[in-house]
């Protein structure tokens, strides 16, 4: 039998003095950290402040000090303003205007002219309208995951700074979704430190810990009976949950109410399994076949979560070296005859192999659904890269925008130049026909309309470093392309001397824009 803590028990007199004293002097240390550490996470968030130099100037000097940039810099920096179109979303969007046409400006990156620094240019964005992350009601929604402490506290608390951009609607409120959250053998001050951080940002936690070593698969299956009795708690507080999302410590959910949107084709009363495996690496390709363990996003109905605690596959010694997504899936499918759906996100077995394995799936024009090992396979820190859909809703990120003269900008990822030419193709389907699923799954498509871009000789791209927001609400994003990138060079100031180039995007929140 698997331990883990779960609700403490009432202490009894002789130790409840003790348990007192020892609460109140925890209770004032998290105190403490919580403050300083929830003020790390608000540095980010930095004033850039309406007096002094202009705020170019001020981030300019922020990515100096962050990153540090070659002493000369190529800098284009644009004001962008968002304006809501009513028309059907589109996998890519046509901007009327030409990237060449604010041509990179030479920076001396300690004393820059302000003149070259300040953008000048106007960009007009056509964004599809959509709720604003703050808008979106998840109450129907329970997540659970189990990771360590000291993972959740890597760089900066990057891990709780992303669950804040799903799992809460922004200042420090609330979405209504629930979080469990269960720690590897976090000693008890742990647990109450990340619990006070975790509803100090909003989320609506209960933190607790593994007490003994076991395998993740273990944890996970560990983690489902407290699911399972913690969901019973909120029941008799009159919360009930629709969808209990079982995931790995890297997952991002993007866009809530697209996946609100998705689940609504589906009756949470049934017995149901739903795996939603993000892009081609989460799913297991053969001669002939795929399938997929639901890469480390399952969702369950509350009949599902209910039947799995009892079922006789989780024992001791069997699950250890397995993954927990593709123990679960391989009990569920042996001892029970519960319906086991698969949510294509990026991939699907139906797409076009070539095209798949040599397109980066955040730039295929997918509506994302699920980003998964953003950080190994992309090089993407969701928190920053998210920030923009506080001002253009959560429909524009990873959204393509493409300038007449070939750069194409992917909203929170990348801005390529395509020096050589590119064009557009409709996605064709695989056509070979001989790819079948196997196992117990059936697959669930959402009929979007796809764009391929495909392009002839090289490309030069500019990945997104760095995305703040100013006291106005304006989100700022820094573009990057490195002296030191291997692909061409194309800014040098002599033979030897290659620059960092920056391209910089002012998002304009609604207000700001008007005045
Ligand atoms: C950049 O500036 C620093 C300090 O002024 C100087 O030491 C360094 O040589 C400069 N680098 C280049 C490539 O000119
Ligand atoms: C996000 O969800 C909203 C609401 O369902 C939708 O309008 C929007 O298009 C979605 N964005 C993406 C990129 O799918």
């Amino acid at each position: 039998m698997v331990v883990l803590t779960g609700p403490p028990a009432l202490p009894s007199k002789v130790i409840r003095l003790f348990v007192f004293v020892l609460v109140i002097i925890l209770f004032l240390h998290t105190q403490r950290l919580s403050q300083s550490q929830t003020r790390t996470i608000e540095i980010d968030l930095e004033d850039l402040a309406a007096e002094g130099p202009p705020a170019e100037e001020q981030y300019l000097n922020r990515l100096k000090k962050e990153y540090g940039l070659t002493n000369y810099t190529a800098w284009s920096a644009w004001r962008i303003r968002t304006l809501e179109q009513a028309s059907e979303w589109e996998s890519i969007t046509n901007l009327d205007a030409d990237f060449r046409s604010n041509e990179f400006k030479l920076i001396e990156v300690k004393n820059p002219s302000r003149p070259q620094l300040v953008a000048q240019k106007q960009l007009d964005v056509p964004v599809h309208g959509s709720p604003l992350p703050e808008q979106v009601d998840a109450s129907d929604f329970l997540f659970a995951l189990s990771t360590s402490y000291d993972k959740v506290m890597e760089n900066e608390f990057a891990m709780v700074k992303n669950w804040v951009r799903w799992m809460t609607g922004g200042n420090r409120n609330g979405n209504g979704a629930t979080f469990i959250l269960v720690l590897d053998q976090s000693p008890e001050h742990q647990v109450k430190e990340l619990s006070e951080i975790l509803k100090f940002q909003g989320i609506d936690a209960y933190v607790t810990t593994s007490t003994t070593p076991m395998s993740v698969a273990k944890r996970y299956v560990g983690m489902l009976q407290i699911i399972k009795d913690f969901s019973g708690t909120l029941a008799q507080k009159g919360q009930l949950k629709k969808w209990y999302g079982i995931l790995d410590d890297k997952i991002f959910l993007p866009n809530l109410s697209y996946l609100q949107h998705r689940l609504f084709n589906y009756n949470s009363n049934d017995e149901l399994y739903l795996g939603l495996p993000s892009e081609r690496a989460d799913w297991a390709i053969g001669d002939g076949f795929v399938t997929t363990y639901g890469g480390g996003a399952v969702f369950l109905t509350p009949s599902a979560l209910s039947r799995i605690p009892g079922l006789p596959c989780f024992e001791d010694g069997k699950s250890d070296n397995k993954g927990w997504d593709s123990l679960l899936q391989d009990c569920l499918a042996q001892h029970t005859q519960m319906t086991m759906r698969v949510l294509p996100s990026f991939y699907s077995p139906s797409d076009n192999d070539d095209y798949a394995a040599r397109t980066d799936s955040y730039e295929t024009g997918i509506p994302p659904l699920v980003l998964h090992h953003y950080e190994e396979r992309h090089q993407l820190n969701p928190s920053v890269a998210h920030l923009v859909t506080d001002v253009c809703g959560e429909a524009c990120f990873l959204q393509r925008y493409r300038f007449r003269d070939n750069w194409v900008l992917v909203n929170g990822y990348t801005i390529t130049e395509y020096p050589d030419g590119m064009n557009m193709a409709d996605v064709p389907n695989s056509g070979d026909g001989h790819k079948s699923v196997i196992g117990p799954l059936q697959l669930d498509e959402d009929a979007v309309k796809r764009k391929m871009l495909f392009w002839t000789g090289h490309r030069n791209v500019w990945r997104l470093m760095d995305s703040v927001k100013g006291t106005n609400g304006d989100v700022w994003q820094a573009y990057v392309k490195r002296a030191s990138a291997e692909d061409t060079p194309s800014f040098k100031r002599s033979e030897d001397e290659i620059m960092d180039s920056v391209v910089v995007l002012i998002w304009e929140t609604a207000v700001s824009a008007k005045q």
